[in-house]
């Protein structure tokens, strides 16, 4: 919808109101004027119709005989107003007239043609009580009749009489007896009401000119007070717009006794409150920020000093897996001789050592070889970060049969079922050392397992926000629960050395380590003597 601002509206029915109330005042004004320019010329017409009866009387007794009548009608004739005057006697004859050719008729006044053309609308039977009520006006009020009007003229009629007896006139009025004396003539006047006209028409021709002006200054006072109306409120709305874009130091600027004032004064108010409120927040803004500006470098502190201990601890462990391998390489060759030097002694002098020195060095021979397993497992170990093979995408289905191809022998052995899955994923990764993570969860599954039939499933989540889970789940021994984190160090162990086929505690350690270079987790879940299940994820990137 088209916005219409209240300024225009004002203007708008303000004009409205003033052209209506011009005109009507205009209309009221033209009537009056109308009606009293009429009725002064009725007065006027009587007036003179009556001076024209008193001063004929002496014409028509006479039958103008002097022609007292004609210079009678001649002066009345300078009245520009006057149309025709009659002077009859009272049988009916006019004796003067404006019309010359008139003169002479004789005609009562009932039939004069004359009141026939004043009152031709009128029944002529009543011409009779016209020419009464003339008599009778004649001597109640010494006043004239006004006949009527036809075509812009008004008619005026008048008696002329002589007497003063009060009754005879009476009862020549209301008998018709126009034989008794008394009324001698009547007088007829006309006059125009085009004088009327004319002042009617530039009365009107003023009022349209009034009613311009008033139109004119009525616009311009309804523009004057609905600025002073709406300034205020254009005032307030720019305000409250500046308010609202961000500008809270804005004011209205209103000193008015109105509710318009009232209004700028809760406004300034509410705006004052508004202004405080948004301060404070900004306080509380700016120490919020400073604090966390705080808390993030410490945090950054923080995260130098954590990388700069990663990076040294990564430095030592590197140090330390090269001590290691440099170590136990270096260990396996004095090994190796003992051991050798050993058998040699057992093999060569056996017949001159005793029983108790055969025995020890049977036990020097086996702790030399268990000593040689611990070095080649703590080889393998260091090799996982040492190695680096490169990374590509495998079924990680084949990596779990070729782990159990490795482990023929002791599923065989052990009567194992086990289970694969159909859907194992694809992963992206170092295939020989994933394959040894399977090996090792499942060579554990099918070693720690006391039951007759031992049965084993390997599976997958499929890939997942954490890439891809697997899990390899058995009917074996089981873990307690406090152990779950233990078993995952280098060389820890559940078990005595023997038991469930030995072993030295570092498949799990090397587990550990493979998933950690891949960038995901191994966690187990287990129920001490109904099986475990231990999980891993191999994040897709
Ligand atoms: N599936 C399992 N069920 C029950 N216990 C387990 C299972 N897997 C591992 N363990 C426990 O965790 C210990 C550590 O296992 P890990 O594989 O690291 O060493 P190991 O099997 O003893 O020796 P290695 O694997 O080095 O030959 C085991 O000694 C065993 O006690
Ligand atoms: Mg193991």
């Amino acid at each position: 919808m088209k916005k219409v601002s209240i300024k225009t509206k004002l203007v708008f029915f303000g004009s409205i109101l003033m052209t209506v109330s011009a005109i009507i005042l205009s209309w009221y004004f033209l009537t009056s004027a109308s009606n009293l320019l009429r009725n002064e010329l009725i007065k006027r017409g009587m007036e003179i119709t009556h001076n024209l009866a008193y001063t004929s009387r002496d014409g028509i007794l006479t039958e103008n005989l002097f022609h007292e009548l004609d210079s009678l009608i001649e002066a009345a004739m300078l009245n520009p107003d006057i149309v025709f005057v009659a002077l009859l006697n009272k049988h009916g004859k006019v004796l003067a007239h404006t019309q010359p050719k008139e003169i002479g008729k004789s005609t009562r006044l009932n039939q004069c043609t004359i009141c026939h053309g004043a009152l031709a609308h009128t029944d002529p039977k009543k011409m009779s009580s016209v020419y009464r009520e003339l008599t009778k006006k004649i001597f109640l009020s010494k006043d004239t009749v006004c006949l009527g009007e036809k075509e812009e003229t008004i008619h005026f009629g008048g008696a002329v009489a002589i007497s003063t007896d009060k009754k005879s006139l009476i009862e020549e009025a209301e008998g018709l007896d126009t034989e008794k004396p008394g009324v001698i003539g009547a007088v007829l006047l006309g006059i125009s009401l085009k004088g009327i006209h004319v002042r009617t028409n530039n009365i009107l021709k003023v009022s349209l000119g009034i009613i311009l002006i008033l139109v004119v200054i009525g616009i311009a006072l309804s523009f004057f007070f609905s600025s002073r109306i709406t300034t205020p409120i254009i005032s307030l709305t720019k305000t409250s717009h500046a308010i609202s874009s961000g500008d809270l130091g804005n004011r209205v600027e209103i000193k008015t006794n109105d509710e318009i004032g009232e209004l700028a004064v809760s406004f300034n108010q509410m705006a004052e409150n508004l202004k405080k409120a948004m301060d404070e927040l900004s306080i509380e803004k700016k120490s919020l920020e400073q604090k966390v500006q705080k808390r993030t470098q410490e945090l950054e502190e923080a995260n130098i000093e954590l990388k700069t201990r990663a990076e040294e601890l990564e430095s030592v462990n590197k140090e330390l897996d090269a001590f290691t391998y440099s170590a136990s390489h270096d260990l396996k060759e004095p090994l190796r001789g003992i051991a050798s030097f050993s058998q040699f002694l057992l093999e060569d002098y056996a017949d001159k050592l005793d029983d108790t020195g055969k025995n020890y060095l049977k036990r020097l021979i086996a702790s030399a070889v268990r000593m040689k397993t611990l070095i080649d497992d703590l080889l393998a170990l260091s090799r996982i970060s040492r190695i680096k093979n490169p990374y590509t995408s495998v079924d990680s289905g084949k990596l779990v049969r070729e782990a159990i191809k490795g482990l023929r022998a002791i599923i065989d052995e052990k009567g194992a079922k086990i289970k694969i899955d159909n859907e194992l994923p694809f992963v992206f990764c170092d295939e020989v050392k994933i394959r040894s993570v399977f090996y090792n969860l499942i060579s554990n599954a099918i070693k720690y397992n006391d039951k007759k039939c031992p049965e084993i499933e390997i599976g997958s989540d499929g890939q997942g926000a954490d890439g891809a889970v697997f899990f390899v789940k058995d009917n074996g021994i089981g873990i307690k629960e406090e152990h779950f984190d233990d078993i995952f160090g280098i060389f820890k162990r559940l078990h005595g050395k023997d038991e469930y086929g030995g072993g030295t505690g570092v498949g799990l350690a090397i587990v550990k380590r493979v998933i950690n270079d891949h960038g995901g987790k191994v966690w187990v879940k287990s129920t001490s003597g109904e099986g475990s299940m231990f999980c891993f994820n191999i994040p897709r990137n």
